[in-house]
């Protein structure tokens, strides 16, 4: 989505362009292809100044560059997209609209419950000049990422960027924590010269009773990752943010509580697309999954339609079919989770206009195969590959030699099928399966280039892994089949729609089988419960980073306010039951829809991660955890080049 930055300085010595550098202008360019503005604020009597530079990406209503100044001084970068809360209409730019209302508030209340209103992902800056307050901070689950850092004590100053660079010297960037949203009076801290930021917690509910112990906890968990110069304080009144969804429901009834994993009767030996029915034939059970399915539907509906599409296009003359853009994508596994995604999109894109699936394959290569069947696999492999039956495919190619393409991983594999699904859903709907074949030697140079940069400042061999897929699969450049025959192809679609959160939520990691194993349904509900608290810091500002460097906006419907909201209140029994098989029992409820709604084979295939599914974990070292830090991701490691 866009790019944005701010400044601040606090005594004039220190120069602007220690943050900001033509690197940094660079990347957030990438972010914002269509407009780039930088503005600088000099307060000369009180000593501070602030350079706001904004970058933007034209999604809806007319182009709006950043950053925004009105008539008292106010200044505003946006970074987000407004679906519910407040009004926006058709042409009009979420941008302007914020803006406006933010101008309007008259306290610092006013503005907590403006931001409580929106539904939508977004990162923002915002001064007030008249109070001389900047105010900044990320969306409930932190889907758009911003990130901070702190000179030292000497020479008080500090930046806020969507993204950075990631050099080895210098000081630490960080993720600013989705935790609430923040607030730094500039007067003070000039008068000062030190720093001291206001959090407002995001909550529950204002009135809440553990009120006191919330904050602490928030203020504790913020500052041990803060310099020890900067100070981190509550407003003395208390004053928050009420979070955009409700509660997890960790309500467990009796019967299925107590014994977890042993109630034989209910194993299902061979799953099929019956036992799906089986299910569905509960009354209940299917007016549940009806109710999530119009749910999600509606979270998708606006994902595809929230963005302006070329209205020159529909008045020309039965336009050919193959000559429509596609202005929507999704992040194409052939997988529960994408496949439900892409047919909940067919039904609101329309139908002339292309769907682009990108499906991102690394090619295995044959010393890493050759090691791969030496040694077998490495025992988590084994776990998420044998339950696949296509694997087999793999294992005939290991031993016939080049009998497959070496880009034909399990993620392919699935992908054609579930393309063959879609086409039978919506014959009549372009379907453009995206092949996006990567090799080695272009993972090592696009890595070295930028990806390390946007991962950057998370650097686990996980973050990598993910990192690099995302990165290749949301560029969208790879071969589509026309008539029999591969042409290359670029997905021009600015949207790019992502499955992420469907496992968080509905139990579709193996870990949420071994805690269930161990700790029974109660134990399952909590590390649901942390899945979701921690998703901002783990994924989300990471991958924003990632796809938005392609110029390309991430949406996430499974992480739409009403659809966590909805699934919040179920009891875990009515979303996954995971005395049942893998394939099955993980992400039950969303299988069921899947059903409900005329998808097949899909519906029953296990969890496959995309760094597994894409092989890239298997192109580098196999060795490694994926929580170590990766040193792939370091800037000029000899072995790289
Ligand atoms: C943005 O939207 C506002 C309405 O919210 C409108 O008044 C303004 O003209 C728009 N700006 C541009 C540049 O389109
Ligand atoms: C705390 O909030 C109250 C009510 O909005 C406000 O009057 C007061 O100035 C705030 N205090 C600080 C330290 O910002
Ligand atoms: C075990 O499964 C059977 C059949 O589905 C069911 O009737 C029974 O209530 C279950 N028992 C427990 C303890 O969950
Ligand atoms: C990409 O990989 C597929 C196998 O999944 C193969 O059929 C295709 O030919 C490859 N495309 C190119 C351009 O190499």
């Amino acid at each position: 989505m866009c790019g944005i930055c701010c400044v601040v300085t606090l005594c004039s010595q220190h120069a602007i362009h220690d943050f900001f550098n033509k690197d940094i202008l660079c990347r957030l360019r990438r972010r914002g292809p269509d407009s780039s503005q930088q503005l600088i604020k000099t307060v000369s009597d009180l000593s501070y100044e602030c350079l706001f530079s904004g970058h933007v990406l034209h999604l809806r209503g007319l182009v709006t560059p950043q950053p925004l100044e009105d008539a008292n001084n106010n200044i505003f970068l946006w970074n987000g997209e407004i679906f519910n809360g407040v009004h926006v209409g058709d042409l009009e730019n979420d941008t302007e609209v914020v803006f406006h209302h933010l101008a309007l508030c008259s306290s610092e209340a006013d503005i907590l419950s403006l931001f409580s209103s929106l539904r939508g992902p977004w990162s923002f800056i915002y001064y007030q000049a008249s109070r001389h307050s900047l105010w900044f901070g990320r969306d409930y689950f932190g889907r758009r990422s911003l990130l901070w850092q702190f000179s030292n004590e000497v020479d008080s100053a500090f930046c806020l960027t969507s993204v950075s660079v990631y050099s080895e010297s210098g000081n630490q960037w960080q993720e600013v924590p989705a935790s609430g949203i923040f607030k730094i009076d500039l007067k003070a801290c000039a008068t000062t010269k030190s720093l001291s930021l206001t959090l407002f917690p995001w909550k529950y509910s204002c009135t809440e009773k553990t009120a006191e112990e919330i904050f602490l906890n928030v203020l504790d968990q913020v500052s041990k990752d803060l310099p020890n110069h900067i100070h981190l304080v509550m407003n003395e009144s208390k004053l928050c943010l009420r979070a955009p969804v409700i509660p997890l429901n960790k309500m467990i009834s009796e019967a299925l509580g107590e014994c977890p994993g042993t109630n034989t009767s209910n194993i299902i030996h061979a799953i099929s697309v019956e036992t799906l029915q089986g299910f569905l034939a509960e009354e209940p059970r299917k007016k549940l999954v009806c109710q999530f399915i119009d749910v999600l539907n509606e979270a998708v509906k606006r994902r595809v339609l929230s963005l302006f599409r070329d209205e020159g296009q529909k008045t020309r003359e039965v336009p050919s079919m193959s000559n429509r853009k596609a202005h929507v994508a999704v992040l194409f596994s052939g997988g529960i989770d994408s496949m439900v995604i892409a047919a909940l999109a067919d039904k609101h894109v329309p139908l002339e206009e292309p769907i682009d699936l990108l499906n991102v394959a690394f090619m295995i290569k044959e010393q890493a195969k050759q090691k791969g069947t030496a040694k077998k696999h490495t025992s988590q492999e084994v776990k998420l590959d044998l339950l696949c039956p296509q694997e087999s495919c793999q294992d005939l190619d290991a031993k016939t030699g080049a009998h497959l393409s070496c880009f034909d991983v399990p993620d392919r594999i699935t992908g054609r099928a579930g393309l063959k699904e879609l086409e039978a859903i919506n014959p009549s709907r372009t379907w453009n399966f995206v092949e996006i074949n990567v090799t080695l030697e272009e993972l090592k140079k696009m890595r070295q280039q930028c990806i390390n940069h946007l991962i950057y400042p998370l650097d686990t061999v996980l973050d990598d892994s993910i990192g690099c897929a995302l990165w290749f699969a949301s560029r969208g450049e790879g071969f589509i089949s026309n008539q029999g025959e591969l042409k290359p192809y670029k997905s021009p679609a600015k949207v790019v729609l992502t499955g992420i959160g469907a496992d968080e939520q509905l139990a579709g990691y193996s870990r949420h089988r071994v805690c269930f194993k161990k700790y029974g349904l109660e134990g399952l509900n909590k590390e649901l419960e942390v899945d979701l608290d921690r998703i901002s810091s783990r994924n989300l500002g990471r991958d924003d980073r990632i796809i938005g460097d392609h110029g390309k906006e991430a949406r996430f419907p499974f992480l739409d306010e009403d659809v966590v909201s909805f699934l919040n209140s179920l009891p875990i029994s009515e979303k996954a039951d995971l005395t049942l098989p893998r394939g099955i029992g993980e992400k039950l409820i969303l299988r069921l829809a899947a059903k409900e709604f005329g998808l097949t084979a899909s519906t029953i295939l296990p969890k496959r991660a995309v760094q597994f599914g894409s092989r890239i974990a298997k192109l580098e070292s196999n060795s490694e955890k994926a929580s170590d830090t990766c040193s792939r991701l370091k800037l000029f490691s000899v072995d790289e080049l």
